[in-house]
C-alpha cells in the first residue's frame, strides 16, 4: 500500500478565515482563479480576499465549465505578467483543476501548451491553495487536473500530478448552490466512491476512505430527491466528496468516468450526471466478472438493494438522459483505445463490454 496525500486539509466552519495566516504564508502575490459567479455568490471569494488582507492578488474569473487549454494559457499570461508566486483555485472542479494547470504553466514560462500533456516533462508548479464550493470533484485533495481538448473533442487529465498544498473546506459554500449543481456534483462524488472500490488500484487506504464516504453518501439520498437539504446534509455532502477525492487520489477513476467524457463533450451533460449514467451497469459487469462481494459492499453501504435499484434512483434524481446510440458507441470506442484508463478496471474489458456498460451492447458479453 502506498499512501501519499500531501494537501494539508482543514474541513471546518469558517476554514478560510480560521487559517488566514497559513494562506498568506504560501506566497507573496496570488492569482485567484474562479468561474464567473459562484465563488462570489457563495462568499468564498470575499473570505479569501479578507484572509489575504495585505497580500496582493489578481483575480482571473474566466474559468468556464470544463476548462479549455486556451483558458489556461490566457490565465498563464496574466500570472506571468503580474509576477504571482502562488495560485488559489476557488470553485468546483473546473476552477480548481484549471488552477493546477495554470500553476504548472506559470512556473514554466518558457514552455508552450504542449507541456500540459508532456508525460516526460518534470512537474514543477507554483503552490496551489484550493477552496471547494461544490461537493463532487475532490480536486482539493487530488493531484488531478482534467482539461478540455477541443482538437480531440473530449476531456483528458493531464499527466502532471499537482496536489494543492493547502485546502480549506467549508460546507457553508454549498448553501447558495442550485439543487441541480448539488445533484450533479454529489453524483460525481458517488462515482468517485464506486469507481475507487471497483478498481484494480484499490488499497486498504483508498477503501477506508471510499467505504466511509459511501456510508455518508447514503444519508443524502432522500434530501437530494426532495431538495430539502439541511446544514447537516451539506456537511455529509462535502465530507463524502473529500473522502471520495482521497480515494481517487490513490485508486483513480475507472470505466464510468472514461465513458462520460465524450458524453459531456458532445451533449454538454454535466460531469457528475454523465458518470452516474454508467454506474449501475459498471457494477453489473463487475458482478458478472467475479466481484460480487465488492459490489454487494458498495450497494449495502449505499442502502440500495440491487444495481437496478441504483439505476432507478438515478432516473428519479435526473430523469432519463437521452443519448444516441452513435454517441455511446463512440464513447465506448474511444475508451477501448485508452489502455491507460482501462487498466483501472479490475476485470478485463473490451469494446463489446464497454458497449454493454454504456447500455448499447448486444448482450453477447
Ligand atoms: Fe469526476
Amino acid at each position: 500500500m502506498m499512501f501519499y496525500m500531501p494537501a494539508k486539509v482543514y474541513e471546518e466552519k469558517n476554514a478560510v478565515l480560521n487559517h488566514a495566516g497559513e494562506i498568506k504564508g504560501v506566497g507573496t502575490k496570488a492569482l485567484i482563479v474562479t468561474g464567473k459567479n459562484s465563488a462570489k455568490a457563495c462568499g468564498a471569494l470575499s473570505d479569501i480576499t479578507k484572509a489575504l488582507s495585505d497580500t496582493p492578488f489578481v483575480v482571473f474569473d474566466e474559468i468556464e465549465e470544463n476548462p479549455s487549454i486556451e483558458t489556461v494559457m490566457k490565465a498563464r499570461e496574466i500570472g506571468v505578467s503580474e509576477n504571482v508566486d502562488f495560485v488559489i483555485g476557488i470553485g468546483g472542479g473546473s476552477p480548481m483543476d484549471a488552477a493546477k494547470a495554470i500553476a504548472l504553466m506559470i512556473c514554466n514560462g518558457e514552455r508552450d501548451e504542449s507541456l500540459l500533456y508532456d508525460k516526460s516533462a518534470e512537474t514543477k508548479a507554483l503552490p496551489v491553495v484550493a477552496v471547494p464550493t461544490t461537493c463532487g470533484t475532490g480536486s482539493e485533495v487530488t493531484g488531478a487536473s482534467v482539461l478540455t481538448i477541443h482538437e480531440k473533442r473530449t476531456k483528458a487529465g493531464i499527466p502532471h500530478k499537482i496536489f494543492p498544498v493547502l485546502s480549506l473546506v467549508d460546507a457553508k459554500y454549498l448553501r447558495s448552490a442550485s439543487l441541480d449543481i448539488i445533484k450533479n456534483t454529489s453524483v460525481d462524488a458517488l462515482a468517485h466512491l464506486v469507481e475507487s472500490v471497483i478498481n484494480s488500484h484499490a488499497s486498504p487506504f483508498s477503501l477506508m476512505c471510499a467505504e466511509n464516504g459511501l456510508a455518508m453518501w447514503s444519508r443524502v439520498k432522500e434530501p437530494l430527491i426532495t431538495g430539502n437539504i439541511t446544514d447537516a446534509d451539506y456537511d455529509f455532502l462535502m465530507h463524502s466528496s473529500v473522502l471520495a477525492g482521497m480515494a481517487i487520489a490513490h485508486a483513480g477513476t475507472s470505466i464510468p468516468h472514461g465513458l462520460s467524457y465524450a458524453v459531456t463533450y458532445e451533449l454538454g451533460v454535466p460531469h457528475g450526471r454523465a458518470c452516474g449514467i454508467f454506474l449501475a451497469n459498471y457494477l453489473k459487469a463487475a458482478r458478472a466478472n467475479g466481484l460480487e462481494n465488492e459490489v454487494d459492499v458498495v450497494l449495502a453501504l449505499l442502502g440500495f438493494s440491487s444495481e437496478d435499484h441504483l439505476s432507478e434512483f438515478m432516473d428519479m434524481l435526473f430523469g432519463k438522459t437521452e443519448i444516441s446510440k452513435e454517441i455511446l458507441e463512440n464513447a465506448a470506442l474511444k475508451l477501448s483505445e485508452n489502455k491507460a484508463k482501462l487498466a483501472y478496471s479490475p476485470f478485463a474489458v473490451n469494446y463489446e463490454m464497454l458497449c454493454e456498460i454504456a447500455g448499447v451492447g448486444d448482450g453477447s458479453v
